[in-house]
């Protein structure tokens, strides 16, 4: 199974499918990790391990269309089976999603429908909810929506800040994305 992994920080997740792979537990092949912006951590890392790497940097385009093309293009040149938002911060185009159409996994640090979009650790922590988690799902062309494929549950704890909050959430994130991929690579 062929994957293209989309990145915009410091890539912990994808460090955590990178190690699976390279220990042969997962039967994926991570063709491509790419990135909207210049000198994310997620792409050094990628490097490091020697996978393929490449960046559409959004400020670098005039339109936000001509981005959309460029990404649609990049990705699509790769023919990946699946591609995986592992912390990618932008929304993609509806012709992202129709190319990718149920190809397209997102994960999000909060059990979803609640507290989608950038902040969902935050706000989850701000609403004073006592059990969060995390999602794995076939992203649409919304903010964190789509046909959901699984989730794990997380303790909020007293003593939580967002940190330790995220922190516990991407453990579980992990565990969740690896074993959603290897369900998919396995099909
Ligand atoms: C992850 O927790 C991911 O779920 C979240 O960003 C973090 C990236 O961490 N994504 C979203 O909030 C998307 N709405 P990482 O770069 O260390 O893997």
């Amino acid at each position: 199974m062929r994957i293209v992994v989309l990145v915009s920080g410091t890539g912990s997740n994808l460090q955590a499918v990178i190690d699976a792979v390279v220990s042969g537990g997962l039967p994926v092949e991570i063709v491509a990790v790419g990135a909207d912006r210049a000198g994310t951590f997620g792409v050094e890392r990628s490097a490091a391990a020697g996978l393929e790497t490449f960046v559409v940097d959004f400020k670098k385009y005039a339109s936000r269309a001509d981005w959309d093309d460029a990404l649609l293009e990049r990705v699509a040149g790769y023919k990946p089976d699946y591609v995986v938002s592992s912390g990618f911060m932008r929304i993609v185009a509806a012709s992202f999603i129709d190319a990718f159409d149920g190809r397209y996994i997102n994960t999000h640090p909060a059990l979803l429908p609640s507290f989608p979009g950038a902040h969902g650790v935050r706000d989850a922590l701000n609403y004073g909810v006592k059990v969060t988690g995390c999602t794995v799902h076939f992203a649409d062309a919304g903010v964190d929506t789509g046909p959901i494929i699984d989730q794990t549950a997380v303790r909020v704890l007293a003593q939580d800040t967002q940190e330790s909050l995220h922190e516990r959430i991407k453990v579980a994130e992990r565990e969740l994305l690896i074993k959603v991929l290897g369900d998919l690579a396995r099909l």
